[in-house]
């Protein structure tokens, strides 16, 4: 088996593995911000991965992030560690090209759990009646030109970076310009070329999509969803991608029981002191000098694995080696931990920490999702 970067050449078999696999699957030229890896058996291309160079707002700083896609395996080669070799080969590629996180949406969990991917955030789509629009006023809106697609950016960047877990859609790995071919892109326009909020949306047959409804004050927000409401009639539904969750939190009027469609997506934790030195730790500021010493469990990122001590010190926090390893973490903890999806209770009982880590529930500050599991 030899695994190897991707190249031009390869584009064509990758696009027939991915078409098997999946059903579909065009050829995807390879470009800066987009690479990917393959395996060979007997000279032939049999697996391939994409590993898209992103990066992920966390406490308001960009974490260098690989977003991996398109696992597909040959059918002949399933079933004997084919995919298992490449993700580990994943691994070291990413912490070689300096990406301390990486991202997937899985369909089959076992296999990226088992190299320490897991979940650790979710990715929502609300299913929103358009005869149930919140009343605003109307704001001044027009169609979105290609000069206002940095303004339209920096509108974006200012809401993601509150947001952790969103993406900074900078370049090479996205293409801004591509948003110009939706159906609708709106802008709502501020003074010197700053943009108030915008709307991104595309027709189809029995629905909108909206892609992006972000605005930096309610007005905006409410003015983009009266917008939205000019749809009733001709359509029922609009579904709303959740990108800023005020928006869909606070504002629209959803009753009790509502639809979203949620696909869950899985955090690695590729290098934890380069993450942990990345990440942004807004509630460090506010703690006294402490430390906790960690054993990570992790035999797929050895050069992260054993005794590692957490410290935070004059509002910084950064990993070290050495300490005693009092809290035992196991690699699948490290990435539900760091976004603040589940905290150490949560991770205790599923298996994945041992010993008293407060100072971890402490710094990322994540009450976790209030929930009622009674209905009345
Ligand atoms: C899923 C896929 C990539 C696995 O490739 P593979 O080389 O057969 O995987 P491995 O042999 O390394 O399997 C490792 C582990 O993953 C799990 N696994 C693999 N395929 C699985 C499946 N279809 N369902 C459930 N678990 C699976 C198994 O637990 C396996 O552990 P085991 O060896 O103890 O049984 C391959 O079957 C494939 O290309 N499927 C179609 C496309 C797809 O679903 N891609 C994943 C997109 S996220």
């Amino acid at each position: 088996m030899r695994i190897r970067e991707l190249t031009d050449d390869d584009v064509e078999n990758a696009a027939r593995l991915r078409r098997v696999a999946f059903g579909r699957g065009e050829p995807a030229p390879l470009r800066p911000g987009i690479r990917g890896l393959g395996v060979e058996l007997d000279g032939r291309l049999a697996a391939v991965l994409t590993i898209n160079e992103l990066h992920q707002f966390y406490g308001g700083s960009t974490v260098p992030m690989g977003g991996i896609g398109g696992v597909a395996v040959d059918p002949s080669a399933r079933g004997r560690g084919v995919a298992s070799a490449l993700l580990d080969a994943a691994l070291r590629d990413m912490r070689e090209h300096g990406r301390p996180l990486s991202v997937l949406y899985a369909t089959v969990p076992a296999l990226y759990r088992s190299r320490g991917w897991e979940r650790a955030g979710v990715f929502e789509w609300l299913d929103f009646p358009l005869d149930r629009m919140p009343v605003g006023e109307r704001v001044v809106t027009r169609p979105a030109e290609e000069g206002d697609l940095q303004a339209l950016h920096a509108c974006y960047t200012d809401v993601a970076s509150t947001v952790n877990g969103l993406i900074d859609r900078s370049a090479p790995a996205i293409d801004l310009t591509r948003a110009l071919d939706l159906d609708v892109v709106s802008v709502v326009p501020g003074h010197d070329g700053e943009v108030r909020g915008y709307l991104t949306a595309q027709r189809r047959p029995d629905e909108l999509r909206v892609f992006d409804l972000v605005g930096r004050d309610v007005v905006t927000q409410l003015g983009l969803l009266r917008e939205l409401g000019s749809w009733a009639g001709v359509l029922d539904r609009a579904l709303l991608r959740v990108t800023d969750p005020a928006v869909t939190g606070l504002l629209t009027n959803q009753a009790i029981e509502y639809t979203i469609t949620t696909s869950a997506w899985l955090l690695r934790v590729v290098d934890l002191p380069a993450a942990v030195t990345a990440r942004g730790w807004p509630a460090a500021e506010w703690l006294k000098p402490a430390s906790v010493d960690l054993d990570i469990i992790d035999e797929h990122a050895p050069w992260h694995a054993g005794r590692q001590r957490l410290v935070v010190e004059d509002g910084q926090v950064h990993v070290e080696p050495g300490g005693t390893g009092a809290v035992r973490l196991h690699a699948r903890a490290l990435g539900p931990w760091f976004s603040g999806m589940q905290d150490t209770h949560a991770l205790r009982r599923a298996g994945l920490l041992d010993g008293d880590a407060a100072l971890l529930d402490h710094l990322v500050g994540a009450p976790g999702i209030p929930r009622l599991a009674d209905f009345f």
